[in-house]
């Protein structure tokens, strides 16, 4: 959560840090604020707005550019303190001296709040960051590296902090604990971010900061110390990532960019790891094929949309691998008792690799002795450097905050690990494999062809559907066996951006409660898709049905028989039952877009919401 940026250079650093804070702004966007200073200049000069970064660009253009070469940036989600001008960052410290602007959150700021009001500090905002300028400055003895130094082992939390001091021009101090803080390196200029987005148009060469890493950043240096110890070597890594990738390439959303960027996701997540013979090469996972063939239990641990894929990914590997799997959001799994030992595999899923309660589940997972696996999207990112390797999702950058292809793209990886488990211990005779293997591949063209034909249908089923029920307020979605985790997947994309209140359900699980919510006229979605539960599924139908209820099926095209029980039909390819929730879930990722579209909503930045959410 939150997104920072630094910048200190030759140019002037307002228009950067602002492009900046736009391609960070999926991190947060309660409010954002930038400070400036001059090295000519004791007075440092900082605008600060709520709402997102149109909002600062506004404020900002009430105030005149002082062109200073050095700043500070940062877009909020806010976790301590309301949203208002007072808690936005940057903050100063009473005395004027220090700027912070920080990702995080500091545990023990109660105390270190009453402690230096006690020593005669006045604070202006609500906000656990405001402490962090406070205890700088009043650690101060001329040197900011040192200061920062002696405050930071005061800190309890996580962070990614950059300071800057009114007496040092030309030097920020940024340093990290669990929250991740990178480095640009330029032509006599550096940046520093929370991600790399915030720089990429300025500089693909990036260093990045270890847990407890303190740097000090100048135009043309960057020195990086290890906490209170001695220096580090840390090197300078070019990446390639696709800038335009951040761009919405003539889309109206990067949600509906990204819902058609899908079948290329998918292609290459699998791409070169699906052998012509069924063989699956995972070659970053960490473990090694003996010790994954002797797997006795996977556990999948997650949050949101991620577990919503690890659900998925339970049918996948029961199926396929005989192995039995335990999904939990992570957020309860950190607290149990952990019952992971050496002979079970732990997936975390994370499409960021920064989720805070995800990254607590894996560690005290791999505490026990389990091996740990990310599944993450991210390369680099935190949950890579807490397991023992990575299963890389390939779906590119995410700017939407509603997860779509990275939902579809982490189905797809689990798929290939069921294979891969399935083909190791012996439950997948090879003939399977292959056919399997080969239906995977397939995915991604159905999906595309999928796609295209709503295009050039203008979506019209979709839009027509949830422009009739766009203003109803509430949704019941029900699906059985895979059906399921599709459902709860489709439910939560209409919530997050569209604010409805709906409620998911494993359609046998009806008639225990959720059917008394139904009244005239009730709108239901419905996984009702082929496959060996869709008799069940049409008998909850008629149930539903016959409480008055409107039916929207997802049904699979060319099932005549779900026209009679169903007010409205989103069509979709047909697929193995297994690999349904690939192509279902899109028909709902559509629904929900179009209802919050027709609601009139910004589906990108949806309300409360974040992309990354690095507290717990
Ligand atoms: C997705 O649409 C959600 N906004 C959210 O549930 C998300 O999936 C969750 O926060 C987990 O994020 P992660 O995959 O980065 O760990």
């Amino acid at each position: 959560m939150c997104g920072i940026i630094g910048y200190v250079g030759g140019r002037p650093a307002r228009d950067l840090i602002v492009r900046g804070l736009e391609r960070l702004e999926y991190r947060g966007y309660d409010s954002a604020g930038f400070a400036l200073l001059d090295g000519a200049d004791t007075e440092v000069s900082r605008v600060r707005a709520v709402g997102n970064l149109s909002h600062l660009r506004e404020a900002a253009a009430g105030e005149p550019d002082n062109g200073a070469s050095m700043g500070l940036g940062h877009t909020r989600w806010a976790t301590h303190g309301r949203v208002t001008v007072e808690n936005a960052h940057p903050h100063i410290s009473a005395d004027g001296k220090i700027i912070v602007v920080m990702n995080g959150i500091i545990e023990n700021y109660v105390a270190l709040r009453r402690e230096l009001q006690d020593a005669g500090v006045t604070f202006t905002s609500e906000t656990d960051t405001e402490v962090v300028p406070n205890l700088i400055a009043q650690l101060y003895e001329g040197d900011l590296l040192e200061a920062v130094k002696r405050a930071t082992a005061r800190l309890d939390g996580h962070y990614a902090l950059v300071i800057a001091a009114v007496d040092e021009p030309g030097r920020l101090i940024a340093t990290r604990r669990e929250c991740p803080l990178l480095i640009g390196v330029g032509d006599a200029e550096r940046f520093v971010a929370s991600a790399i987005p915030a720089f990429l148009s300025e500089t693909r060469d990036v260093l990045y900061l270890e847990d407890d890493e303190v740097a000090t950043i100048e135009a043309d240096d960057v020195t990086v110390w290890n906490g209170d110890g001695p220096r580090v070597d840390v090197p300078v890594v070019r990446e390639e990532l696709d800038l335009e990738a951040a761009e919405k390439g003539g889309y109206e959303t990067f949600m509906r960019k990204e819902i058609d960027e899908q079948p290329e996701a998918i292609f290459d997540t699998i791409a070169d790891r699906l052998g012509e013979d069924g063989t699956i090469h995972l070659d970053e996972i960490g473990v090694d094929d003996p010790t994954l063939a002797r797997t006795e239990r996977v556990h999948i641990v997650a949050c949101g949309t991620s577990y919503h894929a690890g659900l998925v990914g339970r049918y996948l590997i029961e199926d396929w691998a005989r192995v039995p799997v335990h999904v939990e959001v992570a957020s309860e799994y950190r607290y149990r008792t952990c019952l992971a030992g050496p002979g079970d595999l732990v997936v975390g899923i994370t499409q960021s690799g920064e989720t805070a309660d995800t990254l607590a589940a894996m560690r005290v997972a791999r505490e026990r002795g389990a091996h740990v696996v990310a599944l993450t999207n991210i390369m680099g990112s935190q949950a890579t450097r807490d397991s023992d390797g990575a299963l890389y999702t390939r779906a590119g950058l995410e700017i939407g905050v509603a997860a779509t292809k990275t939902h579809t793209a982490q189905i797809a990886a689990l798929a290939l690990l069921a294979l891969k488990l399935g083909r190791l211990n012996w439950t997948l005779r090879e003939v399977s494999a292959v056919e399997l293997a080969d239906e995977l591949r397939r995915v991604p063209e159905v999906i595309d062809g999928y796609l295209k034909d709503r295009q050039a249908l203008r979506e019209s089923e979709v839009v027509e559907a949830a422009t009739r029920y766009a203003d109803r307020d509430f949704f019941l979605y029900l699906g059985r066996h895979v059906g399921v985790p599709i459902c709860f997947e489709g439910a939560l994309k209409l919530k997050e951006i569209s604010y409805v209140p709906t409620e998911a359900y494993p359609a046998g699980e009806m008639k225990h409660g959720p059917i008394a919510l139904l009244e005239e006229g009730s709108p239901v979605v419905c996984v009702a898709t082929d496959g060996h539960v869709f008799d069940k599924v049409v008998s909850n139908l008629q149930e539903v049905k016959a409480r008055g209820a409107r039916v929207i099926a997802v049904a699979t095209e060319g099932n005549e028989e779900i026209q009679s029980h169903a007010d409205e039909v989103l069509w979709v390819p047909r697929s193995p039952t297994l690999l349904t929730p690939l192509t279902a879930v899109v028909a709902l990722q559509l629904f929900a877009y179009h209802v919050a579209r027709a609601r009139g909503l910004n589906v990108d930045q949806p309300r409360n919401l974040a992309k990354t959410v690095t507290v717990e």
